[in-house]
């Protein structure tokens, strides 16, 4: 198994927001909010819902679209990559725009004191010095039965295979996202290291599954 090598918590230069907030995570932005539906049918027509770590805000502002009638709150601890998605939310419509609020936090320090029905969170995790946080979080700000939904990459169990995702999965990038996306998978968890942190937070029931070459998803209700 290849060793972990943690990266920055944060990555908020102006250089590192614009080529995250340049980059094309369209399909797997897409097909992380097509599951949120799934989970979620049939539609509640109102609610509320946190995106920890919302970066510039692709998920969110695909997911306020989807949840008409929804509250949604986007959390970043970035002053410059909320700013972008700030900037992102302004070219949407005001009934969009409207029910989404930009909140800067540094997690585990929130600074809210409402609970939300559904909880997301998305390439968060990895960034994380402390993985306890982000399982200390999803109990602080849901309550029994709230949904929640967390994807990140998967550490692969090799140098080679390391390799081999990011030239099929980034060989087109510039060299910044392809370093940035071969250093997330680095400071990525296994399967094996999820199921134990779960288990340690008390949270073995929410169900956590590979589901792509370089995704897991961990999903449930609290
Ligand atoms: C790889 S980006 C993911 C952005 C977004 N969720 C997406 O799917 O595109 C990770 C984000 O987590 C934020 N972050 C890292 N550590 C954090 C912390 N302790 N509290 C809040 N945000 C944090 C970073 O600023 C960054 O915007």
């Amino acid at each position: 198994m290849l060793a972990r090598v943690p990266e920055p918590e944060l990555m908020d230069s102006p250089e590192q927001v614009a080529a995250y907030a340049g980059a094309d995570f369209a399909a797997s932005d897409n097909a992380f909010v097509e599951r949120l539906l799934q989970a979620l049918q049939p539609l509640p027509d109102r609610g509320t819902l946190i995106d920890l770590g919302c970066g510039p805000g692709g998920i969110t502002i695909s997911t306020a679209r989807s949840l008409p009638g929804w509250q949604i709150t986007a959390l970043d601890a970035g002053a410059n990559m909320l700013a972008r998605a700030g900037e992102n939310l302004h070219r949407q419509p005001a009934a969009v725009r409207e029910r989404v609020t930009l909140h800067q936090a540094w997690l585990p320090q929130h600074g809210l004191r409402q609970q939300f029905d559904v909880i997301i969170s998305n390439s968060l995790l990895h960034h994380l010095p402390d993985p306890t946080t982000l399982w200390q979080t999803l109990v602080a700000l849901g309550r029994r039965g709230s949904l929640v939904q967390v994807m990140d990459l998967l550490r692969p169990d090799s140098e080679q295979q390391l390799q081999q995702l990011v030239q099929t999965h980034a060989g087109d990038a510039p060299p910044v996202l392809q370093q940035d996306f071969s250093h997330s998978l680095r400071a990525a968890y296994s399967l094996e290291e999820l199921g134990a942190q779960l288990k340690s937070a008390g949270l073995q029931h929410l169900s956590l599954a590979q589901i792509s070459d370089r995704h897991m998803q961990i999903s449930g209700r609290l």
